[in-house]
């Protein structure tokens, strides 16, 4: 750590890692329900426990963001945060929301807009927050001596996943209309902008990690960039196919999704690449696994289990099933849940001077969660595909073909129990890392 100011990103690891346990809770309360315990019934309703575990899911998520953001861009612009004052005061309002909208959800409060639940008037206190999140960022980097490629696409990324956040606040009194625009925010945030996000956290561990020049580590960024662009804006259209729009949006969507997996596997391959031409033997080998592990499993959740079901004659059939929850929860996993954790495992030694990166525990956590999280996808992946098939090729009813394939969320139970266990172990080395302090400033360097 070379900043003072850097400390405060421990604060929004610590507000991650509490979400990332209350979203798994929610998990095997809908994994319960869907083997027909839903005890919770009466107070946790699966859509309330859906919406709850999805919408706790993007904020640990970008708290992990914000705190990676708050490490990255001193350290790269080589200037203290403008505020630190002003990032804990932003700290507490995005966990203030973040609980208020949660709680809401369980006295139906909400809006019933798949991952946009959070009620209008709260939007606004959501616009606030990020705006003073991206006002420390960008002063900062424009006082600082420096404005590199990895701290400008991390900031536009940012920047972008912000200003895309408005057309989900729009009105419409039409379902079409607003379908269409609710696809602005979530496809093209996690197939568009956070791409941008993850490209520029991983470009940073990877200089820091491999010691390759940034030179050549910065040109593979403006090709993922580039490639992002030209295969995720049209691709917008794979959502478009049923809404009540144009037919055009069957081959424009059907073309351009099928791209999308290009940018992955650029990512995929730059990180594999780097790694090998890397001379500069870093001890933090844990931080090494998680950010290979990122590259290559977000190319699997989100390249190849996408393109799985993106093509229209495809997609007919299993659009809205759990085949969609076979590809969301590896997608999120390998691209945004291990980024974020392969941040903390670079950045926890750093803040608190601590270096406890060789431990059995950090091998188990990212053995058992990624083992337990490739389970869990095979395990929706065939509930998905039973479900396809008895629902809509032999003609059965919804609520019969949800007890058909009951069994299959006792294996997803078992499998979402390693995973479980590998995130415990995961927070039990963060607690054990302790609180970040200033003598870390000297001894640590990287
Ligand atoms: C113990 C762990 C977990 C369990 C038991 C679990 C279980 C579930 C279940 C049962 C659903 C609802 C599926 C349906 O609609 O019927 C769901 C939805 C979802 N979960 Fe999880 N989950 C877990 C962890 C995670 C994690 C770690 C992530 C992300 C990194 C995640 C991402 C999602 C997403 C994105 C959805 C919505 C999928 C869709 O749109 O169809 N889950 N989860
Ligand atoms: C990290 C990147 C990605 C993440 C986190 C992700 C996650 C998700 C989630 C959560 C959904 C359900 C959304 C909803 O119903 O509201 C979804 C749907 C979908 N995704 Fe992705 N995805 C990613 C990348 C991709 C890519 C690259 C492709 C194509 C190659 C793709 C193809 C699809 C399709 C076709 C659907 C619609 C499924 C349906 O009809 O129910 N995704 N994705
Ligand atoms: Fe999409």
């Amino acid at each position: 750590m070379k900043y003072k100011s850097q400390k405060v990103a421990y604060w929004f690891f610590a507000l991650s890692m509490l979400l990332l346990s209350l979203q798994i809770l929610y998990g095997f309360i809908m994994a319960f329900a869907h083997m027909g315990y839903d005890v919770l019934h009466q107070i946790t309703p699966f859509n309330t426990a859906r919406a709850v575990h999805t919408n706790l899911l993007v904020v640990w998520l970008l708290s992990g963001f914000m705190g990676a953001a708050y490490y990255i861009i001193p350290e790269e612009a080589e200037h203290e945060l403008v505020s630190v004052k002003l990032a804990y005061v932003q700290l507490i309002s995005l966990a203030v929301v973040g609980v208020v909208a949660i709680v809401g959800y369980h006295f139906n409060y909400w809006e019933g807009r798949k991952f946009l639940e959070i009620p209008r008037p709260l939007d606004w206190l959501v616009v606030i927050n990020v705006l003073t999140f991206l006002g420390i960022i960008i002063m900062t980097l424009f006082k600082g001596k420096k404005r590199t490629t990895t701290s400008l696409v991390l900031t536009m990324g940012l920047v972008f996943a912000a200003l895309l956040y408005l057309p989900g606040m729009i009105w419409f009194d039409n379902q079409t209309m607003d379908s269409f625009f609710r696809w602005w925010v979530v496809h093209l945030w996690v197939e568009g902008v956070w791409e941008l996000i993850m490209g520029g956290i991983l470009a940073f561990l990877l200089i820091k990690i491999t010691g390759v020049d940034r030179e050549v580590i910065e040109k593979w960024l403006y090709v993922i960039v580039g490639l992002t662009f030209i295969s995720g804006i049209l691709g917008t259209g794979h959502h478009y196919y049923y809404i009540g729009v144009g037919k055009i949006w069957i081959i424009v969507g059907g073309i351009f999704s099928t791209l999308e997996p290009l940018a992955f596997l650029g990512m995929a391959l730059f990180a594999i690449a780097m790694y090998r031409k890397g001379e500069k033997k870093h001890p933090n080998k844990i931080a090494l696994s998680w950010t290979l592990g990122t590259a290559i499993v977000s190319f699997v959740g989100a390249g190849l289990l996408g393109l799985a079901h993106t093509l229209p004659a495809v997609n007919m059939y299993t659009h809205g099933t759990l085949v969609t929850a076979m590809h969301g929860h590896l997608a999120f996993w390998g691209a945004y849940g291990m980024i974020v954790l392969a941040f903390i495992s670079y950045s926890m030694p750093n803040m608190t001077g601590r270096k406890l990166y060789d431990s059995t525990a950090g091998l188990l956590a990212f053995w058992l969660s990624n083992i337990g999280m490739i389970g869990m996808t095979v395990a929706f992946g065939v509930a998905g595909v039973a479900q396809v098939y008895l629902e809509r090729k032999v003609g059965l009813d919804f609520g019969d073909v949800q007890k058909e394939i009951q069994v299959h969320f006792v294996i997803l139970a078992i499998c979402a129990t390693l995973f479980t266990t590998g995130i415990a172990y995961y927070i039990y080395e963060f607690i054990k890392y302790g609180r970040p302090n200033d003598e870390a400033l000297e001894t640590n360097k990287n």
